[in-house]
């Protein structure tokens, strides 16, 4: 990570940028502008799932191959978003897209078990170093079924998470996101409170919130809890946050928390919903060494098709193994997904495969340290395996308090539109970070750095 530069920005710059580049994609987009208008008589909002929503419309997207998309409109884009990290593989991969016409042709769905489901949980467990696995069908699933396996094998309600973390759209986590800076009160004392409505007060009670790399913060709090009676069930956290761009863990501290939760009797549950088989091929468990209990995957698991998985040791998943906890679901190791999966595991996330991503984000993160060093401006390049972000802030952002207080909003949001306009397909939203693909070439990463070398020159231009 470069030396943080805190160069001020002109404020009205970027104003007049921001009106200026959100006019120019309103005019690029008008065949998506028309298509909203369709789909919001139908579709709640226009659109399939809440986080595609975008004002003043989403961009509809029409087809994608290797590391490239089109929109409706026929604008051709790099592919920095990947669907919120789920196309490591690049899209339309020839391997995956030659398994899942094999397996179309043999019937797609029985809720019975196929070979390809065994196959790929005895791969996962090789990589995961982790030796029993289930399957379901989206990370929201896996961390749901996850946390019920740490209740039922613990006795235990509360639920332990990092403040600010997502980890899907169930209600046990859908506690302590996107709260205000003014209302975070002490560190030691983080405030539960729903994402959301429609979230049972007891249900938001149940959850408590941690600051990210702060093993003594958590010690505290686990010790604190435990006098009230409320022992915690698990912990669940990324190694490394994902949602708040990338912030790494600092060194020692995910040693401290294995420790921490181990003497407490706290089912560890290590989230790699957007870590697992992007960062490495056993996930962020393999890139840090990490002990956990319990593992959940999903996005790049199903190489573009709905999937998610839990793995844990033997002792954690003896719940489920022996049926105490129901972990079930009708369409759990669909044979569609399972055979993308396993070409995907196969003939595509190979260790050559995770060399490539390591040579391009190492590029993309040179060149954009480069821009942000020559201009002076207020910001950081990090990033691991295939995911980073070029963070804007004058500090380092260590934890959410950080976040919320640095990170320049209206800058994140200039550089979104800014790169949309150029065709750079950018994952919306100030918490998102590229993931790149191994379609991706030097060429396309390099056009990535072009597009910000452009931003900056023009954000640090001297008014005429
Ligand atoms: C870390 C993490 N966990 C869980 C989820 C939920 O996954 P899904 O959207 O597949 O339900 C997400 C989604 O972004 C995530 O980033």
């Amino acid at each position: 990570m470069t030396a943080p530069t805190p160069v001020a920005i002109d404020r009205v710059r970027i104003a007049e940028l921001t009106r200026r580049e959100a006019a120019r994609l309103d005019e690029r987009t008008a065949g998506s502008a028309r298509l909203f208008e369709r789909a919001r008589r139908s579709l709640a909002g226009g659109v399939p799932s809440g986080y595609q929503a975008r004002d003043p419309w989403p961009i509809y997207v029409d087809r994608g191959a290797g590391s490239r998309v089109w929109d409706v409109d026929g604008n051709e884009y790099v592919d920095f978003h990947n669907g919120f990290g789920a196309m490591v593989q690049g899209h339309a991969h020839p391997a995956i897209t030659a398994a899942v016409e094999r397996r179309l042709r043999l019937g797609t769905h029985f809720a019975a078990p196929t070979e390809d489901a065994v196959w790929v949980a005895e791969e996962l467990a090789r990589r995961w170093a982790l030796p029993v696995w289930r399957f379901t069908n989206s990370g929201t699933e896996a961390t749901m079924d996850a946390i019920r396996i740490a209740r039922a094998l613990t006795g235990r309600d509360t639920v332990l998470k990092i403040f600010g973390s997502y980890h899907g759209h169930h209600d046990y986590v859908m506690v302590s996101i996107g709260v205000e800076y003014g209302r975070l009160g002490h560190r030691d004392d983080l405030p539960s409170l729903p994402y959301g409505a429609g979230i049972p007060d007891a249900v938001v009670a149940m959850t408590v919130a941690v600051p990210f790399n702060d093993a003594d913060a958590l010690e505290r709090r686990i010790v604190r809890l435990a006098a009230e009676g409320r022992q915690p069930a698990c912990l669940i956290m990324e190694a490394a946050l994902m949602n708040l761009g990338v912030v790494l863990p600092k060194p020692g501290y995910l040693e401290r928390v294995r420790e921490i939760t181990r003497r407490h009797g706290i089912v560890w549950i290590v989230d790699e919903v957007k870590t697992g088989l992007t960062i490495a091929a056993g996930g962020a468990t393999e890139y840090f060494g990490l002990s956990p209990d319990l593992v959940t995957l999903a996005k790049s698991l199903g190489g573009g098709l709905p999937s998610g998985a839990i793995g844990g040791t033997e002792e954690a998943m003896a719940v489920v193994v022996e049926g105490s906890v129901y972990q079930v679901g009708t369409f759990n190791g669909n044979p569609l997904t399972m055979a993308a999966a396993r070409a995907s595991l196969t003939e595509v996330l190979t260790p050559a495969a995770y060399a490539h991503l390591g040579h391009l984000n190492d590029r993309i993160l040179t060149g954009c340290r480069a821009v942000i060093e020559g201009n002076g401006l207020p910001g950081y390049g990090v990033g691991i395996g295939s995911k980073g972000v070029v963070t804007f802030s004058p500090v380092e952002i260590v934890d959410y308090a950080t976040f919320k207080r640095h990170q320049d909003k209206t800058l994140t949001e200039l550089a979104w539109l800014y790169s949309m306009n150029r065709g750079i397909f950018m994952t919306p939203g100030r918490e998102e970070e590229w993931t790149l693909s191994l379609a991706h070439t030097d060429a396309d990463v390099d056009r990535y750095v072009e597009v910000f070398a452009e931003l900056a020159r023009e954000l640090t231009r001297a008014i005429d």
